[in-house]
């Protein structure tokens, strides 16, 4: 079992990562001194695959978990869902030690999180990842939260958990296109912040692909590490952890424009990737071999790479980010593979026309 370290003084906390270790996540919760009951929060996806595991290796240590469900989807990670759950922990009678745990992918951690973060004013919480990006993404950091109807992960809180277990066999179950989805993200760990990962990427995607153990693990450790290290620099997301938004101004807007549903996050952001090296590169920022070796990596892994809509759609959505400041969009711009630099882009139809 790999073990990555998030540093946040008195919040630190371990991230465990390998594979068929869901049965050691009770052991390793031994050292939080937990009480003896708290709940278990997943969907109806896959609390039937894997919640028995955990519920089994908590009981081992004394810990009763009592499960509850939440509806699958995206749309469940809202206030009303907040809402119903603090309804059936309530009668359980829980305590300031109690854990919540977060098993699913980043809709349940998410929310799990937020109502962990909220439920008597904070519970121990305890993430399982089960999607490529949850493990990679969602819950590392602290991020928690829930959507409103009008706007995306509005209403949240930045809360640590005390500990994050990934076992990467969970994702043999997950659908190849969320898989696909995760390593998106992995990819722009690479970009943003590793050239010789990103290049361990391009020699390894096939493995990665097939399901290699060992190359998946080291995918998940290295972003996680990666994520970690930019976290621990910029907790509140007061700066640096702007970086994490590489690919996401254009990936965000494609999401608006085409109305979330044609394209998934990873392949909006895939796309996006490609679109703000590309204009880095127009910029002089970097060399052609920076979007060129990016989109053949894309490609290889099977995520899009080409704009499905006009610049035009794609400037109008931006306009709604919420990265945006001082009424100017940000982009994350590559340098070089490995290394970017946040900079305003002051005519983005320009920018993305002149890329047709
Ligand atoms: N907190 C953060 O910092 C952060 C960062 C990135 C994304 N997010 C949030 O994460 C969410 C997206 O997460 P996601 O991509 O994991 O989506 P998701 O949680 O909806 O999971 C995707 C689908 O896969 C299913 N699934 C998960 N694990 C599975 C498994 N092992 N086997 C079979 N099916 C499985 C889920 O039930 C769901 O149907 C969004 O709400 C996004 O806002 C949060
Ligand atoms: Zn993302």
């Amino acid at each position: 079992m790999e073990t990555v370290t998030v540093s946040l003084g008195d919040r630190s906390y371990p991230i465990y990562i390998g594979a068929e270790v869901l049965p050691e996540v009770g052991g390793l919760s031994r050292s939080f001194s937990l009480s003896g009951r708290g709940v278990l929060i997943t969907n109806p996806v896959v609390g039937p695959l894997y919640s028995q595991r955990v519920l089994s290796s908590f009981e081992q240590t004394g810990i009763a978990l009592t499960p509850l469900e939440v509806p699958d989807g995206e749309e469940f990670k809202s206030l009303q869902a907040a809402a119903a759950l603090y309804d059936r922990i309530l009668p359980l009678g829980l305590d300031r030690r109690s854990p919540i745990v977060a098993l699913g992918g980043g809709v349940i951690g998410d929310l799990a999180g937020f109502v962990a973060a909220t439920f008597m004013r904070g519970l121990p919480l305890i993430q399982i990842p089960t999607s490529l990006l949850a493990q990679v993404d969602s819950s590392v950091g602290g991020k928690v939260g829930v959507n409103l109807p009008q706007a995306k992960n509005m209403v949240g809180a930045f809360y640590q958990p005390c500990l994050v277990l990934s076992d990467v066999r969970c994702l043999r179950t997950l659908p190849p296109r969320e898989f696909r989805a995760g390593l998106a993200e992995i990819v722009k760990y690479g970009v943003i912040a590793d050239k010789a990962f990103f290049e361990w990427l391009e020699a390894n995607a096939a493995a990665i692909l097939s399901g290699d153990q060992g190359a998946v693990i080291h995918s998940v450790e290295t972003s996680c590490r990666i994520k970690a290290a930019v976290v621990e620099r910029d907790e509140r997301d007061e700066g640096m952890r702007a970086v994490l938004n590489f690919g996401h101004t254009v990936g965000h807007a494609l999401e608006a424009a085409t109305g979330y549903s044609e394209l998934s996050h990873g392949e909006a952001i895939a796309i996006g990737m490609v679109v703000a090296a590309r204009i880095s590169c127009q910029m002089g920022l970097c060399s052609e071999e920076v979007p060129f070796r990016l989109e053949r990596l894309l490609q290889q892994i099977g995520l899009p790479t080409g704009l499905p809509v006009d610049p035009e759609n794609i400037v109008n959505a931006m306009g709604y980010d919420k990265k945006l400041r001082d009424n100017m969009n940000y982009f994350v711009l590559t340098k070089d593979l490995g290394a970017v630099t946040v900079a305003p882009i002051l005519d983005p139809l320009q920018a993305l026309q002149s890329l047709r």
